[in-house]
């Protein structure tokens, strides 16, 4: 590609605005924002009315531009703007991870056969670089495990509701309130945004690709005070993990509540911030904390995107192409269920019970089960049920395959 990239710049809100203003303050790029394609003509906008067009093919006729930065929050509507872009033989970065989750494989075909690149560091964890370091420094098969914090909304209210004795819609709607979670919080606390990033973990670490309804995703809308309380008379605390960690020729998959204790480093990732951890056979664990969200966090990792661009940067998906590792359709888990009605728990077939406790208002149980006794649809159904997996490391494999 020319070294010099004229952008296509779809979206201009949250992340759209903070690419155009860390742009402008970066010297050492040859890049420039050609033309803004966004949806509301009726919209405020920091820039004046002529600097915006709502048409996409502004930007997708435009032979021009060489680069396509779709930042926009529809991600039916990207998935056409990002393909056809490939057609046009144009390259994208793209922050979108629920476009990538869901198509990735499609848009994997199409840009090798257009030979375009596709770039999307800032899906996963904003300012975090995950991805090039998975791809480029470990690009061999020592990967073993990847665990991380992926939602800030989620890990907000995991740690204000361990502080404080408010209940977790009090919370959510303060975080509301203070423009800090959407107003239909659906995809973060019920896991779903953790598992698209996941699933690009899980490509980029161990080569698998996957589709959503393959990975399990509980979330933490049912948190209740009782089971933060059970958390801090055991030095342990709440954390959404995103998880992924291989056992033998398979990789355990999940997003879910864990309870962790201070060995985890998720531990001491507190409110809003994002982090990840590494473990490899050679180099053992490492961790990287930072803002997963926010303006300029996300707009510095698309920043870097834009800047690999200049000297040509694809993935290689090297571990896809040589994998033989698959998702492990079924393993053992160590959980936590709580409920209010403690009939409930009778949803659940332990295989063996560790702990367990009821009074009047509230029960609870602490033993091993079959992951595949536990679904989003469970979760999903019964507000009233808290299911949280138990300890660092709480799953064994039972080699269903
Ligand atoms: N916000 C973050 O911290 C963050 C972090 C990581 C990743 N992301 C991802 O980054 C992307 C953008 O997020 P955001 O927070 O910047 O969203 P946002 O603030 O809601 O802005 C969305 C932008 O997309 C535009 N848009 C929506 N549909 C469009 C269409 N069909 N054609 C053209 N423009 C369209 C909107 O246009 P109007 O201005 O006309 O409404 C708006 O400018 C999303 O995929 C999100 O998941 C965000």
């Amino acid at each position: 590609m020319s070294n010099n990239l004229k952008i296509g710049l779809f979206g201009f809100g949250c992340v759209g605005t903070g690419l155009y203003k860390v742009l402008n303050q970066s010297s050492l790029l040859s890049a420039s924002i050609e033309k803004i394609v966004v949806k509301n003509k009726n919209k405020q906008r920091e820039l004046s009315a002529d600097n915006f067009s709502y048409d996409p093919n502004v930007i997708l006729d435009d032979p021009e531009i060489n680069l396509v930065v779709e930042l926009i929050d529809d991600a039916d509507a990207a998935f056409e703007i990002v393909k056809t872009a490939f057609r046009r033989g144009k390259n994208v970065v793209s922050a979108n991870k629920k476009l990538i989750a869901e198509h990735l494989e499609e848009l994997l075909k199409l840009s090798a056969e257009f030979n375009v690149s596709f770039l999307y560091e800032a899906a996963v964890c904003g300012s975090i670089p995950v991805i090039r370091n998975l791809e480029e420094y470990y690009n061999n098969d020592s990967l073993t495990a990847i665990e991380g914090i992926c939602n800030g909304t989620s890990n907000y209210i995991l740690t204000r509701i361990s502080k404080e004795l408010k209940s977790f819609d009090e919370i959510l709607t303060d975080a509301q309130n203070a423009g800090f979670a959407e107003s239909d919080p659906t995809l973060d606390i019920d896991g779903f945004d953790s598992k698209y990033k996941l699933q690009i973990l899980l490509l980029h670490t161990f080569g698998i690709l996957s589709q959503p309804k393959e990975v399990l995703n509980i979330g933490v809308r049912h948190v209740k005070q009782a089971d933060v309380s059970f958390a801090k008379e055991r030095g342990l605390r709440l954390r959404l993990l995103s998880y992924g960690r291989r056992v033998e020729d398979e990789v355990v998959a999940f997003v879910a509540p864990v309870f962790v204790d201070e060995l985890s480093f998720s531990f001491d990732v507190n409110y809003e911030f994002n982090g990840v951890s590494f473990e490899a056979l050679f180099s053992d664990k490492q961790v990287f904390t930072g803002k997963g969200a926010g303006s300029f966090p996300t707009a510095s990792a698309v920043l870097s995107d834009v800047s690999a661009l200049q000297y040509d940067y694809q993935y290689e998906y090297k571990k896809k192409n040589s994998t033989h590792l698959g998702l492990a359709k079924d393993f053992k888990v160590k959980v936590f269920v709580s409920a209010n009605d403690q009939s409930r728990l009778a949803l659940f077939s332990f295989l063996s019970i560790e702990e367990e406790y009821q009074s009047a208002g509230y029960a609870y149980k602490v033993g091993w089960i079959n992951r595949s006794d536990i679904s989003h649809e469970l979760y999903r159904d019964n507000p009233d049920l808290f299911i949280a997996f138990y300890g660092n490391n709480p799953v064994e494999l039972i080699g269903t395959k």
